[in-house]
């Protein structure tokens, strides 16, 4: 009897919450007003034109998101664009070298030109180019921090006066910044060393120090800033070195992908990855989504490891 009450008393103060329409059994109506979680969003995201990149673009326009694609392979770069409007996103494609000394400041440009707005901005174009300690050249050791250290931070400062700046102003006027943030990529080579990739690994910690460095000087803007360190995910990047792809680097064609064609699954594996596979491209850029909305929005300067529980 004395039970029964007390379930009553319960229901009586928990049941319209917790069972109300709105959570737990969401109307028709409400459900044909879901918007996304990026609705109103503006998104930058570089090395967009496949793999990661593009998965990303392609997820975040499906979540309301406006999507700036751009990567230095241009035809890459405006299929993806051209497939979100197909699907019916909000899209432009801006193909371009991040490491271009003018390229920052007119993808900006572009992007407050199409959009108006900038709130997102996904620093994620990168590649390998693997030798041991000893064979390293300078050359390779350079290009390894621009595209995965320099770039990203010189894309960041091109893009202050619309985050930042827009955030201090916003501040002035009415005593609250809108939400934004900055996402950048990293690799498990980075947080933990990868034999053959001394270069991609010292770039990929040094994007984790910029991270939080960003974190920390913009945040009180309300602006965040956290990277994803992500373990083996079935792309090019990891591909087989024999299958041919190659990046332009200084009209010097580099090979990607791994010699003697690994399995992405095996590597994962030899990471010690409990779920004992690679990721696919999609999860990685429903990592990026989880950070970029606003259910992250205490979630600053974390390195976030994406690896199915690789090197717990
Ligand atoms: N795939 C993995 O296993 C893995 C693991 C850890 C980290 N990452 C990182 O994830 C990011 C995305 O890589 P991915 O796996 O999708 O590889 P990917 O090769 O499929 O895509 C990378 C994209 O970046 C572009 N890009 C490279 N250099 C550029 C430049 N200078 N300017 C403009 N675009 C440029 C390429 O054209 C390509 O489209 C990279 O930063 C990579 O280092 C990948």
């Amino acid at each position: 009897m004395r039970a029964n009450r007390r379930v009553t008393v319960l229901q009586k103060h928990l049941l319209p919450e917790v069972n109300g329409p709105t959570t737990i059994n969401p109307t028709a109506s409400s459900a044909a007003s879901y918007r996304g979680l990026l609705h109103n969003q503006v998104a930058v995201i570089t090395g967009s034109g496949q793999g990661v990149g593009a998965s990303a673009a392609k997820l975040f326009a499906s979540e309301g998101a406006s999507v700036v694609v751009t990567d230095i392979d241009a035809t890459k770069s405006d299929a993806v664009a051209a497939e979100i409007e197909a699907a019916g996103g909000r899209a432009i494609s801006f193909p371009g070298d991040v490491l271009a000394e003018d390229f920052p400041a007119k993808l900006i440009a572009a992007t407050l030109e199409a959009f108006g707005k900038l709130h997102i901005l996904v620093n994620n174009a990168g590649y390998t180019w693997d030798a041991v300690l000893h064979k390293t050249t300078t050359e390779q050791w350079n290009a390894m921090l621009a595209v995965h250290c320099t770039a990203p931070f010189r894309l960041i400062q091109a893009a202050e006066p619309a985050m930042r700046g827009a955030a201090k102003e916003e501040l002035a006027a009415t005593g609250k910044a809108m939400p934004r943030c900055i996402l950048n990529v990293s690799s498990t080579s980075g947080v933990h060393g990868n034999a053959g990739q001394a270069n991609y690994s010292t770039a990929k910690m040094g994007i984790v120090g910029l991270t939080k460095t960003i974190a920390k000087e913009w945040g009180g803007f309300n602006i965040r800033c956290n990277v994803l360190v992500f373990g083996a995910i079935k792309t090019r990047l990891i591909g087989d070195k024999t299958a041919g792809a190659t990046m332009d680097i200084g009209g010097k064609q580099v090979a990607l992908g791994i010699p003697g064609g690994a399995d992405p699954d095996d590597m994962a594996i030899y990471a010690g990855c409990p779920m004992k596979r690679a990721g696919e491209p999609k999860e990685a850029a429903g990592s990026l989504l989880i950070l970029a909305c606003e259910h992250a929005s205490y979630i600053n300067g974390v390195a976030l490891e994406v690896t199915g529980g690789s090197f717990l």
